[in-house]
């Protein structure tokens, strides 16, 4: 079968990847190990470029952001808060015959025949000299489905001993035991195979269900009962890589775990952690008494984070390894900018709102972030044109989640839709997560997470009674909803947030948070998936050569400019390029290369995503009289589209910054 345009476009973007030194697979030499990914020298580069720009934009260059590095292996009890120990799972489904699992809502629809086999009955171990298969067959097919599951740890030793006249006296004697013999070896296990329409045959069907119950249920001489046959379309239900019906589904936490300390003990169990946003509510009051910032403001995280994915697929997209940067945005509720401004600001349901304002409730500030963060992606040379957006439905949406928006990037495995557009996977999701994560690092630390706001005391000191009420009873009643689901019993709940909102009038109350939280790997896939591009040159001999360029933005660039002598042999045009390489080193990452015809070096650098490069030439040197200017120039060759053009070296360093930054 022809391979999709998608995968060979992938597949020649991996090959590039791992020929330039961008991404390895990890471990390879002993055949590389499932999701997990190492960056070589460019991507390691380009990897470190994103990240600091990332910090630069929403750290260093903000007022209301502070930074944090905290540590992978928390306290177990965060998970537990956070809600991650319970319910961080995905479904996963398992392929009888390779023992392959998959997610289950990510099971390729499958179209076929499917036959369904009800069971086996092991020729010769139980067929006796008093019992025909057709026989044993009649007692098989007599064994009602309950008493299957009728008992439990008979000892699995005794099972080839036994002979057909004993099975026959359990029979006898009801059934059950015989069913359960037979479930046990497997024998009554159901089995079903989906086979493509043009390779459907029963013969091919009972090949299926014999290598199934013979090398997984170890029945030696199999007769299969039943062998029904079903016209299925679109179905999850079968493995795409054997047709075998997958496993019922079963939920299976992604959190890698392990010990800390020598002793093996459920109470020194701990988890690397699966996101970095925790270790920041942890830290929400530390950073706050620390940085002397006030809410709204945010504290940003890059780091790593660890998710046993089911199925880690479409090479780095999804990852058992990979970083995150996260902001969480800590902003007051509603009802408290209510009280102090009067009322929560409008903002329209699209396009950016402007600078921050006091009297911006979740919704504008939502907004803001979806916004700021797709103006980052701007920056870096992803157009709005190869993102998309998505806006979590209702079912989507956590519990504790009022909206969250995802920015898409059109990969090329993205899937299409109705008109044949790539659709987009998500790069980053910005959740607006209501006071949901520190209202429980409260209740299940016992330290206290509100912030005092003396505005919001004196406001609503001010305010009329029946605004005082209205405010309390909102904010009382989602505190009540919060604390209901979280299943504290409703007494208990009304009396808390009754507190709560008590607390409000007294100008005290838990920040919401906005959430803008991104992949660096899935970053790093996308902004090479947009540079790539190819082109098929033919010189004059009618001689055909592919040309790779890597058309990263010079912000993310992993070398920002080559450095070229013209020849290697001419030792003033190398002392040139040396000095040259010197000057901008301390600036700017720069790569000298003196082998190999200019057009090559170009090529090499061209591939490396490398924007600029910088050629010293006779001219240079001032060899040529009747252009006393182009003394101590070179020439600066443009990536994108090959224009070349003379810069002074005096003012190469700001040329390159200002392009570069
Ligand atoms: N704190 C919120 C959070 O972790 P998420 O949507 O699960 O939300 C945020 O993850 C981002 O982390 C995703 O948008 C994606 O870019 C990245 N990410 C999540 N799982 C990943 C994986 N298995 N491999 C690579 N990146 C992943």
């Amino acid at each position: 079968m022809a391979e999709s345009k998608e995968n060979v476009q992938m597949e020649k973007i991996t090959s590039l990847c791992k020929r330039r030194g961008f991404i390895f697979q990890s471990s390879e030499i002993y055949g590389g190990i499932n999701g997990f990914w190492d960056y070589g020298p460019l991507g390691a580069e380009l990897k470190r470029n994103v990240k600091e720009l990332w910090w630069n934009a929403l750290v260093r260059r903000r007022e209301d952001v502070a930074g944090l590095e905290a540590a992978i292996i928390m306290h177990p009890q965060i998970w537990k808060a956070s809600g991650h120990v319970d319910t961080f799972a995905d479904q996963m489904v398992e392929d009888p015959l390779t023992n392959k699992r998959f997610r289950a809502d990510q099971v390729e629809p499958q179209t076929g025949i499917v036959y369904h086999f009800a069971g086996v009955v092991e020729q010769g171990e139980y067929l006796g000299r008093d019992m025909t298969g057709d026989e044993y067959v009649k007692i098989a097919n007599n064994i009602k489905a309950p008493q299957l599951h009728a008992l439990n740890g008979y000892p699995a030793e005794a099972l080839p001993r036994l002979k057909a006249q004993e099975l026959a006296r359990m029979e006898k004697g009801g059934g059950a035991q015989a069913a359960k013999l037979l479930s046990q070896k497997g024998q009554w296990l159901p089995f079903s195979v989906l086979l493509p329409q043009e390779k459907a045959s029963p013969e091919e069907a009972r090949k299926k269900a014999m290598l199934f119950y013979q090398t997984k249920h170890r029945v030696l001489n199999p007769l299969l009962i039943g062998g029904t046959r079903e016209e299925v379309v679109d179905s999850q239900d079968y493995s795409p890589d054997s047709g075998a019906r997958l496993s019922y589904p079963r939920p299976f936490n992604l959190m890698f775990s392990s010990y800390a300390g020598p002793i093996e003990s459920e109470e020194n169990k701990v988890y690397l952690r699966p996101e970095t946003a925790q270790a920041i509510f942890a830290q929400f009051k530390n950073v706050l008494e620390t940085s002397r910032q006030k809410v709204p403001f945010g504290i940003a995280q890059i780091g790593k984070a660890f998710r046993n994915e089911v199925t880690p697929r479409n090479y780095t997209f999804r990852s058992r390894e990979f970083e995150q940067m996260e902001l969480e945005f800590f902003i007051p509720p509603d009802e408290a900018v209510e009280a102090i401004h009067g009322a929560v600001a409008t903002v329209p349901a699209t396009g950016h709102p402007g600078e921050p304002q006091p009297n911006w409730g979740w919704q504008a500030w939502h907004r803001y972030w979806v916004e700021e963060r797709v103006r980052f992606y701007e920056d870096i040379g992803l157009t709005r044109e190869t993102l998309g957006f998505h806006e979590q439905t209702p079912e989507e949406l956590a519990h504790y989640a009022r909206a969250c928006t995802d920015i898409l990037f059109k990969f090329p495995f993205s899937k299409r839709d109705e008109k044949g557009e790539l659709k987009g996977e998500e790069l980053e999701g910005i959740a607006a997560r209501s006071d949901f994560d520190l209202s429980q690092h409260q209740r299940f630390s016992g330290r206290p997470m509100h912030v005092f706001d003396e505005e919001l005391r004196n406001a609503w000191a001010k305010l009329p009674k029946e605004k005082q009420d209205d405010l309390w009873q909102r904010f009382y009643e989602n505190r009540k909803r919060y604390l209901t689901k979280m299943g504290i019993k409703t007494e208990a709940a009304q009396k808390q947030a009754t507190k709560d909102a008590d607390m409000l009038a007294r100008g005290n109350y838990i920040p919401h948070v906005i959430e803008p939280s991104a992949g660096v790997d899935r970053l790093i896939l996308a902004l090479i998936a947009n540079a790539y591009t190819e082109t098929v040159k033919t010189d004059a001999q009618g001689k055909s050569e592919t040309l790779y360029v890597m058309k990263l933005h010079p912000r993310v660039a992993p070398v920002k400019a080559g450095i070229f002598p013209l020849l290697k042999n001419r030792p003033e045009l190398v002392k040139k390029a040396l000095e040259i390489r010197d000057l901008l080193r301390p600036w700017l990452n720069v790569f000298y290369d003196e082998s190999g015809a200019i057009g090559r070096r170009y090529a090499r650098q061209d591939e490396a995503g490398t924007p600029f490069c910088v050629t010293v030439d006779f001219d240079t040197l001032g060899e040529k009289p009747e252009r006393p200017d182009w003394l101590d120039t070179v020439t600066l060759r443009h990536r994108d589209d090959g224009r070349q053009e003379r810069v002074k070296i005096s003012e190469l360093r700001d040329w390159l910054l200002a392009r570069v930054r």
